[in-house]
């Protein structure tokens, strides 16, 4: 084993004109979680004294999201305002001022180089990369790439590192070097001040008009002190992302890996390919996830849960045993036991009881729904508390809006409400009542009492023979019941 690197610096000023996007590119997320956000967690496992977040002037977004992981970090976070933005070796140089001397002054620190834009990043090839990197005064991690595209060219002198050649800088024999420069290094601390010092102080004259890091490798060879590199098999984790399509391709290989992981811990899933899990969701063993599942926020599934298909829960938590399908909940509370769904959207503030039932068609929020209780049909329930078992018929919908203020609705135990009533809140039901169905409820109901509320029935016989004669409806009753005589007056 290494010991940690002294400090890590996280690139992630840079325009990121590739994305097409209004937003930093260190901010679009992967499986829900910004790229910066990958780097700085894996930044923070390594427990290096200083992580240093460059960003850029005008992404005040970024350094907030930075600052906001520095909250329960170990690690001493803090941002450095690269403005404007003019290449790698700049953002190093301004990244180092954030740094105290007693690591930049240190013969042997060790300062380890991350982008933020490269959020596959293992943790064991960077151990690798510190193992390795010992006395050098730079170590760089690179990767073969059968099509090395745009990224850097690593110029070999035998185990060591010459140079690193930038696509767009390189001649046609370089260009066709298929080992890549992957944007990782770890650099002994003065060598690297010393390097970067030297690259901005003239103007570049690269393709690119910008300050190469990159250029450190030839000019600390030139000083005598050797390079050297790590190459790592798995290309893909080390990919940087700099356009839409690689993002995509991102977000599909993390939600692979973090399915895989709970496969592993006891998870089943039918398709694990139609699966994402964000890195915040918890599972237990023998949880049951079917295809076209999202579990995002701080979501927990319980053993033996199944849930899906084409199931969103955000910020959720699913008891034991539970069957939650076809349903998008975000924020609610599921007991142990429930059935939730198809076609169920549960908003925040619901919490079932375990047992409960919240079937097709049905939205709830800010609702307790309690133990055993069921709300199978058709129906909105919206800041209400349901008793013990208590049945709702489909169609009810409590109206909690005046057009002003929601109003709660209290609906006691073992209450029995009719298909299609109205509880027009504040309004209470006392337990064991019933309400006729079709009733609109103004005024509490008290336990134990029948509450109807609707127009009496009015039945006038023979009226389709006489009003709508000649039509199958006439002869269809013509037929069934035999001429009708009793005529009731004008209708
Ligand atoms: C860089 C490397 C290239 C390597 C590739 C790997 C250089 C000159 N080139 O190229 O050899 O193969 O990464 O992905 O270093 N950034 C800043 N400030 C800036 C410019 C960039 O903070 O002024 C940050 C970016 O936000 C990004 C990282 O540095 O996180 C890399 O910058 P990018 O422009 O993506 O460099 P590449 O062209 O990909
Ligand atoms: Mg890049």
């Amino acid at each position: 084993m290494h010991s940690p690197p002294d400090a890590v610096i996280i690139m992630a000023a840079g325009a990121g004109t590739r994305m097409r996007s209004r937003h930093p590119k260190v901010l679009h997320p992967v499986v829900g979680r910004p790229l910066l956000g990958w780097v700085l967690a894996l930044a923070q496992e390594l427990q290096p004294a200083q992580i240093v977040v460059v960003t850029g002037g005008g992404q005040p977004d970024v350094a907030d999201y930075a600052m906001s992981w520095a909250a329960g970090a170990a690690s001493d976070v803090r941002c450095a305002v690269q403005s404007p933005p003019q290449g790698t070796a700049d953002a190093v140089r301004v990244g180092l001022t954030a740094l105290p001397r007693s690591i930049t002054e240190r013969p042997g620190a060790t300062v380890l180089i991350l982008s933020g834009d490269v959020p596959l990043l293992h943790r064991e090839q960077v151990d690798n990369l510190l193992g390795a990197h010992r006395q050098a005064s730079a170590t760089v991690l690179t990767t073969r790439l059968a099509e090395p595209l745009h990224y850097g060219r690593v110029i070999r002198s035998g185990a060591q590192v010459a140079a690193i050649v930038e696509a767009r800088d390189a001649d046609a024999e370089t260009a066709a070097i298929t080992e890549i420069n992957t944007g990782i290094y770890a650099f002994d601390a003065p060598s690297l001040v010393a390097a970067v010092a030297q690259i901005t102080a003239e103007p570049p004259s690269n393709a690119q008009g910008e300050y190469y890091l990159t250029d450190a490798v030839a000019i600390l060879v030139a000083a005598g002190r050797p390079v050297a590199a790590v190459l790592t098999e798995d290309a893909t984790a080390v990919m940087g992302i700099n356009d839409r399509a690689e993002l995509a391709a991102a977000d599909r290989i993390m939600a692979a890996r973090i399915a895989h992981g709970w496969l592993a811990a006891g998870v089943t899933m039918i398709d694990p390919g139609r699966v994402r899990i964000e890195p915040t969701v918890t599972l237990e063993p023998d949880a049951v996830l079917y295809p076209d599942v999202h579990l995002a926020g701080a979501t927990l599934i319980e053993a033996d849960a199944v849930i899906g298909p084409e199931t969103t829960l955000t910020d959720c938590r699913v008891g034991a045993r539970s069957r939650v399908q076809r349903t998008t909940a975000t924020g609610a509370l599921i007991g142990a036991d429930c059935a939730v769904g198809p076609y169920t959207y549960l908003r925040p503030g619901t919490d079932l009881g375990d047992g409960s039932k919240v079937g097709a068609y049905v939205e709830v929020k800010a609702s307790r729904v309690g133990v055993g209780a069921k709300v199978p049909h058709l129906s909105y329930i919206g800041d209400a508390e349901i008793g013990e078992g208590t049945n709702i018929g489909a169609a009810t919908v409590v109206v909690n809006y005046d057009g002003v203020a929601k109003h709660r609705t209290h609906i006691g135990t073992h209450v029995r409400i009719g298909s299609d009533t109205m509880l027009i809140a504040p309004v209470t039901i006392g337990d064991g009542a019933y309400t006729a169905a079709g009733s609109v409820i103004t005024e509490d109901v008290p336990p134990g009492a029948m509450a109807v509320g609707r127009a009496r029935q009015r039945t006038v016989p023979g009226w389709v023979m006489r009003r709508r004669p000649g039509t199958p409806s006439a002869a269809a009753a013509a037929a069934g019941a035999g001429p009708v005589d009793t005529v009731a007056a004008d209708v």
